[in-house]
């Protein structure tokens, strides 16, 4: 390194310091515009996945025969969580299993379904959970399902097959199958993907992205001419050390004609035990969501009349622990992270990020619902509730409202080469028939505290509703009767306002929502 970029660099590092010398309270603004509206934040944001894997379906979802269970195998204890998640919309049946799925194995009498051993995650797939159980329970739980087609060792009339089955209201042999399953009226499933990751390597019937461009084009084409009212979504970037924007650039010239939304996946990690790069990672997020932003502006700007195109961000979360090699990796209870803190506090991140966004990010499902990476762990006894489940609940009450452009000012921080980012990450949304505004802030800083100025909204009756989420060690888990420990503070507080104005601390590793009813 050079004498001046030694300099430079040093003079980085003091001013970062110099603001956050530990126990002052720094500065920061945050300046909100009601008139900023950057888009509606979707419901669907608030959306999640179930897999075939490890005890997600078997053992979280569904148990016959558990005194959990109601008369149809669901565990009853899993959808008044999921009830209480506020959980808008489900994915189903995978991820990577569907890649490897014959749908037609999961319909009809249970007895006669047969065992397929299943290729993405090692297993047995018993089929006694199908396409009829998810849909029910989807319409039991009231959330909007949305089927994932197989993409990868399947066909394309697999696929017309399946809208036909489940959408079908004609005398056709398809939708008579379903009557014969017992249910008349087509279940009108509106939202499908056109296959999981199949940019990946790891992926049963991984392609490249023309060969995936021509399966997906006519297997849409053939789908629509079933139920010509279905959303599709094109199974965008997953493997980000890939061409991930080659691939989202070939995917979206083909399929702009057809495609509703194109998905990102994204996963992250804490292995090196750095919490404040651990929450750097939205910056990721939001450089992927720009620059897919920008290639569907640049697809449609080719196109007299462009088809609107969102991002559905329809799977993320923390996943880094039960990876390689564990029991928790690999065995019967696959993929079962056991979730911190920090890991809560990575919620926000990922919310704040898709809340930012939220003109072009219609869409995001957590992976997953129950057990495998999830915020709902079960076992034959009970359930517990997981960090994770506490920040993703909050936010989901603000589904509807408007997310609004925010001027953040902040002490930085960088991490590698990357552009120094705010430890405050933040997100506001306003709900104008009762003129609420929910300010979202992610306090980064391990050790900090840090006090900002809140400007543009002076809260009715001096007060807000402070939701806050922390813990002095960020590595604290929960388990079987032990769930109280990460959960969130509320209180209405006085706010030390001036006009339009007031001020709050955002203590140091925590996440806090602020609700103010505007004036
Ligand atoms: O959610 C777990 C897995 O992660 C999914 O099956 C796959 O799509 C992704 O790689």
């Amino acid at each position: 390194m050079s004498l001046r970029k030694t300099i430079a660099a040093a003079g980085l590092l003091l001013l970062m310091f110099s603001a956050l010398s530990p126990g002052q309270a720094p500065e920061a603004r945050i300046k909100i515009d009601l008139d900023r509206v950057l888009g509606e934040v979707h419901p669907h944001l608030f959306g999640n996945f179930a897999e075939h894997l490890g005890r997600c379906i078997y053992g979280g979802i569904y148990e016959p025969g558990s005194p959990l269970a109601d008369a149809d195998g669901y565990r009853k204890d899993v959808m008044e969580a999921t009830r209480n998640l506020g959980v808008t919309i489900l994915r189903w049946p995978g991820g990577n299993f569907v890649s490897g799925y014959d749908w037609k194995d999961g319909i009809g009498p249970r007895a006669s379904r047969p065992v397929r051993p299943e290729g993405a995650w090692g297993a047995l797939e018993p089929n006694t959970f199908g396409a009829d159980e998810f849909l029910r329970y989807c319409e039991r739980l009231g959330v909007e399902p949305y089927i994932c087609i197989n993409a990868g060792l399947g066909t394309i009339s697999d696929a017309r097959d399946w809208v036909e089955y489940v959408n079908g209201a004609q005398k056709t042999y398809w939708a008579d199958q379903r009557r014969k399953n017992g249910r008349d009226r087509p279940y009108a499933v509106k939202y499908w993907g056109l296959g999981n990751e199949i940019d990946g390597p790891w992926q049963l019937g991984h392609k490249n992205a023309e060969d995936y461009s021509k399966f997906a084009l006519e297997a849409a084409k053939a789908m629509r001419r079933v139920d010509p009212s279905i959303k599709l979504i094109a199974s965008g970037s997953s493997f980000f050390s890939g061409d991930w924007i080659g691939w989202n650039r070939v995917v979206l010239e083909k399929l702009r004609e057809e495609i509703d939304y194109i998905s990102l996946h994204t996963y992250i990690g804490n292995r090196d035990n750095n919490f404040e790069r651990f929450l750097a990672n939205g910056q990721l997020v939001d450089n992927y969501i720009e620059v897919l932003k920008g290639q569907i502006l640049a697809t449609q700007s080719a196109m007299r009349n462009p088809r609107p195109i969102y991002i559905a961000y329809d799977e993320w979360n923390v996943w880094y622990r039960a990876r390689g090699g564990s029991e928790h990796a690999t065995g019967a209870t696959r993929l079962e992270e056991i979730y911190n803190c920090e890991d809560a506090l990575a919620m926000g991140m990922f919310l704040n990020s898709f809340i930012r966004n939220a003109d072009i990010v219609k869409m995001a499902n957590l992976a997953q619902l129950v057990n495998v990476i999830a915020p709902i762990f079960t076992n034959a006894k009970g359930l517990f509730l997981q960090p994770i489940y506490f920040p993703l609940m909050e936010y989901a009450r603000q589904r509807g409202n408007q997310s609004l452009d925010l001027l953040v000012k902040a002490p930085t921080y960088q991490v590698g080469n990357r552009k120094p980012i705010p430890y405050l990450d933040v997100s506001a949304t306003y709900e104008p028939k009762g003129r609420t505004v929910y300010v979202n802030v992610l306090n980064r800083s391990e050790k900090n505290d840090i006090r900002a100025s809140l400007e543009g909204v002076a809260p009715a009756g001096g007060n807000v509703d402070v939701w806050e989420l922390s813990h002095a060690d960020l590595k604290t888990t929960h388990t079987f009767g032990d769930d109280r420990k990460v959960r969130p503070q509320t209180r209405r507080q006085a706010a030390s306002s001036q006009g339009a104005a007031f001020s709050h601390t955002f203590p140091k590793h925590s996440l806090t929502i602020l609700k103010i009813q505007a004036q």
